[in-house]
């Protein structure tokens, strides 16, 4: 029994668990040389961690920036225990066995070790070692987070986490690189996928659908690097939005009506603007009727509506083959009787796909992609299509858009963090060969508090019949609408 021997040499019954994972080889080996282990990069400065207590606090609490010392330790540890359990054995328990069994292992390596430790700390060191063995190791406490949005790890020791809306260093890090790169694998091999110096680049998601890529050396030059765009269960509603002070009451009122209403839209903005947030707050004022069919590449959407196909993009397997785009999904979804069309993200040639749609009776389709500005927004959809190996003139393009998209709704990530809606502006038609278009609501940026906020307002352009006007007479909603642009010209400076 691997489990109590070492030091003690005893024979005493660990749990059924660990017994399960017991390499059958060798039972009496005694406690493994450190030295010898793989797993070891380096072996510290020659102190003896025996006997060594953690580093703690005045208090006696662990102090929380961890150092050498206890990194030093955990390597030792780990290292023996990966001498004596059997991973693949370990894989096949459920979390909770598999905890427990590590638990037990790593408290009898501690007791051999001699290590002088309170129970916080030892604590503390099982639940590093399990997260090591069983989970993502030093994220973990990172995924566990759900104030978090994204974590990026850039090798080894750097790892920055964006938490509202400021990016900020942690004090993570991972033993080393191999450590990362593996952790890496991990992740992405639970997509069938592989990352290593021959495929480099991949992506993946968490089961929690968090999304991940990871590109590692030698195209990573300082080790491997590591993007997590945490998935957040509770997506942030238009009231929140308001509440935070990212658009105005009457501004959402009239997102509302443009949702219900079966308008066309493009959500803009840069990375992490607040683009699929506001493209899903929009998705909740379709009525539960509608079949509408999502085209993502990773399902991030949460429609409420009963009647709802969900389509997710594959990339090529291992041997590069069997990718499905964004393309082919728009492209299939014609084929599917959508009432409406929602692309998570528009990139590339499918702009003309759901261009079609939004032309051909599938009002109310929507998608986000990635602008500066709502101007910006209309020029990128041109080129996608250009691009995308479609030769027609560009005027014919212009007016393509200008016939199908009905409003561009801009986000923005301000300097200090903070999101905010910044355009709702509506496409008007061509004049000549340009794209006329007229902003029904915008933010002014005014300056800058002490603290570097930004300081800013709201304001209605003054817009009392926006060209969706009919529409919203069509759908009843032509009071709320006149009202909420009331509000607003009445609350602008
Ligand atoms: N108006 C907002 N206020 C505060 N946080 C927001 C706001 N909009 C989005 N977020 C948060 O910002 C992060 C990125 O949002 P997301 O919609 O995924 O951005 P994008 O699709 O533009 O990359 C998410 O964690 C989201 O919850
Ligand atoms: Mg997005």
């Amino acid at each position: 029994m691997f489990g109590r021997r070492g030091a003690q040499e005893e024979q005493l019954a660990t749990t059924p668990a660990a017994h399960a994972m017991a390499r059958p080889e060798n039972p009496e080996r005694s406690l493994p040389a450190v030295a010898s282990h793989p797993f070891i990069k380096s072996q510290g400065n020659g102190s003896n961690p025996g006997a060594s207590p953690l580093p703690t606090t005045a208090a006696g609490q662990p102090t929380t920036r961890k150092d050498e010392q206890y990194y030093d330790l955990k390597t030792q540890v780990f290292a023996a225990l990966i001498e004596a359990i059997d991973v693949a054995q370990l894989a096949k328990l459920d979390a909770t066995e598999a905890r427990g069994a590590v638990g037990d292992v790593v408290k009898d390596i501690v007791a051999a070790k001699k290590v002088v430790m309170s129970i916080l700390e030892q604590d503390e060191l099982l639940q590093d070692i399990c997260n090591d063995v069983l989970g993502y190791g030093p994220l973990e406490p990172l995924l566990a987070r759900d104030d978090i949005a994204d974590i990026m790890v850039n090798g080894a020791d750097t790892v920055y986490i964006e938490v509202a809306g400021k990016v900020q260093r942690t004090d993570i890090r991972f033993r080393d690189n191999a450590q990362l790169l593996h952790i890496c694998q991990r992740i992405v091999s639970q997509v069938g996928r592989r990352v290593d110096e021959s495929s480099p680049i991949c992506d993946a998601r968490l089961s929690d659908g968090s999304r991940v890529n990871v590109i590692a050396p030698p195209l990573a030059i300082d080790g491997p690097s590591l993007t997590i765009r945490k998935f957040k269960k509770d997506k942030l509603t238009l009231d929140q939005l308001v509440r935070f002070g990212s658009i105005t009451h009457e501004g959402a009122e009239v997102l509302q009506i443009i949702g219900r209403v079966r308008c066309n839209v493009i959500v803009s903005g840069g990375t992490g603007s607040g683009k699929t947030t506001l493209l899903n707050c929009l998705t909740r004022y379709i009525e539960p009727g509608e079949r509408i069919v999502t085209c993502e590449d990773a399902a991030e959407l949460q429609l409420q509506q009963p009647h709802v196909v969900r389509l997710e993009t594959r990339p090529p397997n291992i041997e590069g083959e069997g990718q499905v785009t964004m393309r082919d999904l728009v492209k299939n979804c014609l084929r599917m009787r959508p009432e409406r069309i929602i692309v998570g993200e528009v990139r590339g040639a499918e702009a003309f796909d759901l261009l079609q749609a939004m032309n051909t009776g599938h009002d109310g389709s929507m998608g986000t992609l990635h602008a500066n500005s709502p101007r910006e927004a209309l020029s990128r959809v041109e080129s996608m299509i250009t691009m995308g190996g479609y030769s027609l003139p560009s005027k014919t393009i212009r007016e393509m858009i200008a016939s199908s998209v009905d409003v561009v709704v801009q986000a923005a990530r301000l300097r200090d963090g903070s999101r905010r809606i910044t355009h709702i502006t509506e496409v008007l038609g061509m004049e000549g060969d340009v794209i006329i278009t007229q902003d029904l609501f915008v933010y002014d940026m005014i300056g800058e508090d002490a603290k570097g906020n930004v300081i800013g307002k709201h304001r209605s352009t003054g817009i009392g019949r926006p060209r969706f006007w009919d529409r919203a007479r069509y759908y009843g909603e032509e009071k709320r609408l006149a009202a909420a642009l009331d509000a607003a010209e009445q609350s602008s400076p």
